[in-house]
């Protein structure tokens, strides 16, 4: 199976943020579960460059847009790095082969007899890098999404004839109801088609900073135009020599946020049918990190810093909290009180917990050796152990990452509450009890690998480090679903270490 997955691409008009962090987090969970099932997997992220409002930030700190994108891309670069996300290219939109790509695109739509030069009019938000109807705007006329009054915009343009693809947009839809998920996006995207499509301006001759139309270099093409066609101009040369658009086009899945809904599920399609390439298979559309009680965005300035978060308690525990707070799909609240009591109770006493005392009694009572299950198995552990990896998986495939993770902590529950029940402490006094403890140790090293590589698409870093600590090989073939066995435990000698998450402690 293929699976080509891609987020956003982030404009550079400001430093990345926690809800940039957000997608590309779980975009990669994603991408990295895909792998752990023998998918061909292609993850692709980037930065969309060009347009009034990369051009605007760039007047504003005195630089030429240029010299601002070549400081600020770096940083996108650098955050999806920090927060190990597993990419296999990183897209600039300023790439000259993205830029002759998106050239060739538009061609293919005018030899199509799809693009037409009028006069165009509209209210135009410069946040949003589109154009508003006014039944969309808010009851004060501002834009729902930025809170700011879009300005009229009036220009000769070249504009795509989008009202051509009602009908199939509309059929598209209909024979495709999970394009987009979850099912309330799907009808806003089907509601917004079925209202009526005018034809879009896919041009602008005010805005010199962009790829310039190839027929008329007096006009750039539309940012939102040349943005999207990075799912498309990545593959032809990302890896030079190899035709990587034959292998992965039609991506099976973009991942974003409910913002650019309307452009991914409406416009997107019918650019591709007018260029005369393939649909995508579908659209994730997750909500918004909400703090303050408003939208987390860099035009409201109420962003939080992930790399901040990530320097004081590390990438994992971010990842972690992000993936387990904010449910794909559903807006969700975020701040630092939150983090502290999910990393204190979830990970540090739950899971951090439950290492650490596996890993020292295996170390006092049987000299660091994993014992063998020998002869009393704890079949009954075994058997939820496998259950969990067949619902977490089932959990992933549904692209539902928060319910994921919860059947995993029911198990780690599940063993923390063998510790106490079984109180090997009581156990190693006792020699008649010695298979017993066998039993049970081996149970919380055999049950801990399960939960190793079940977490791994979500604390990849911790869930290596836990089967190092196991003694356990962690290499990617290792890390395959398929071998997520209760009976794939090798023989082997566990390593202490310090806490994996070392409590956070009030007023810290
Ligand atoms: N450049 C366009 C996208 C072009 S894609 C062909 C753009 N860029 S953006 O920088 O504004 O990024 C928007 C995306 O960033 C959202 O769709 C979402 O993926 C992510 N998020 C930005 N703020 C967010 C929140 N507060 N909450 C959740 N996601 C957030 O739009």
């Amino acid at each position: 199976m293929r699976f080509y997955v891609t987020t956003p691409i982030y404009y550079v008009n400001g430093e990345p943020h926690l809800g940039h962090a957000y997608t590309t987090i779980a975009t990669d969970v994603l991408a990295r579960y895909h792998r752990q099932k023998g998918d061909d997997v292609f993850f692709l992220t980037g930065v969309d460059e060009h347009g009034n409002k990369v051009a605007q930030a760039a007047a504003e700190r005195g630089l030429t847009p240029r010299q601002h994108v070549d400081q600020l891309a770096p940083r996108f670069r650098d955050l999806a790095q920090q927060l190990n996300a597993s990419n296999d290219f990183f897209i600039r939109t300023t790439d000259p082969e993205h830029e002759a790509f998106v050239q060739q695109f538009v061609e293919r739509m005018k030899a199509n007899g799809d693009v037409e030069k009028r006069t165009y009019g509209g209210l135009y938000c410069t946040a949003c890098e589109g154009f508003w109807y006014e039944r969309d705007l808010a009851a004060d006329g501002t834009c729902p999404d930025h809170g700011i009054k879009p300005v009229w915009l009036e220009e000769e343009n070249y504009y795509f004839l989008l009202s051509k693809y009602q009908d199939r947009l509309s059929e598209f839809f209909r024979a495709r109801p999970d394009f987009v998920k979850p099912r309330s996006r799907y009808n806003e995207a089907l509601s917004f088609i079925e209202q009526g499509l005018d034809d879009i301006s896919i041009s602008r001759s005010s805005i010199a900073w962009g790829v310039p139309v190839p027929w008329d270099e007096e006009q750039t093409i539309y940012v939102w135009v040349d943005a999207l066609i990075n799912y498309v101009s990545a593959l032809t040369y990302a890896r030079p020599g190899e035709d990587l658009l034959a292998r992965y086009w039609p991506a099976q899945l973009h991942v974003m946020a409910k913002d650019i809904l309307k452009f991914h599920a409406v416009i997107w399609p019918a650019l591709l049918m007018s260029a005369g390439y393939d649909v995508p298979e579908a659209e994730l559309i997750h909500g918004y990190l909400i703090m303050g009680g408003e939208k987390m965005s860099k035009t409201r300035g109420n962003v939080l810093d992930p790399f901040a978060v990530m320097e004081q308690y590390g990438i994992d525990p971010l990842r972690y909290y992000l993936m387990r707070e904010v449910t794909l799909g559903q807006d969700g609240t975020i701040g630092m009180d939150g983090f502290e009591s999910r990393y204190n109770s979830e990970l540090a006493n739950e899971l951090g917990n439950l290492v650490s005392r596996s890993i020292s009694m295996i170390g006092k009572y049987r000299d660091g050796q994993v014992p063998a299950e020998g002869s009393l198995p704890l079949a009954d552990v075994a058997a939820a152990g496998e259950a969990m990896v067949a619902a977490a998986a089932a959990r992933y495939d549904a692209v539902e990452v928060t319910a994921a993770i919860e059947c995993v902590w029911e198990f780690v529950r599940r063993l923390n509450r063998l510790v106490e029940e079984e109180a090997p402490w009581k156990l190693a006094k006792d020699e008649a009890q010695a298979a017993r403890l066998d039993a049970v140790l081996h149970a919380l090293a055999a049950g801990l690998r399960l939960i190793a590589v079940t977490l791994h698409p979500v604390i990849p870093a911790t869930a290596e480090e836990i089967l190092r600590r196991l003694g356990q090989p962690c290499a990617a073939s290792d890390l395959l679903l398929e071998k997520a066995q209760w009976q794939g435990l090798n023989a082997a000698a566990v390593v202490a270490g310090p806490p994996l998450f070392p409590r956070i402690e009030a007023g810290a």
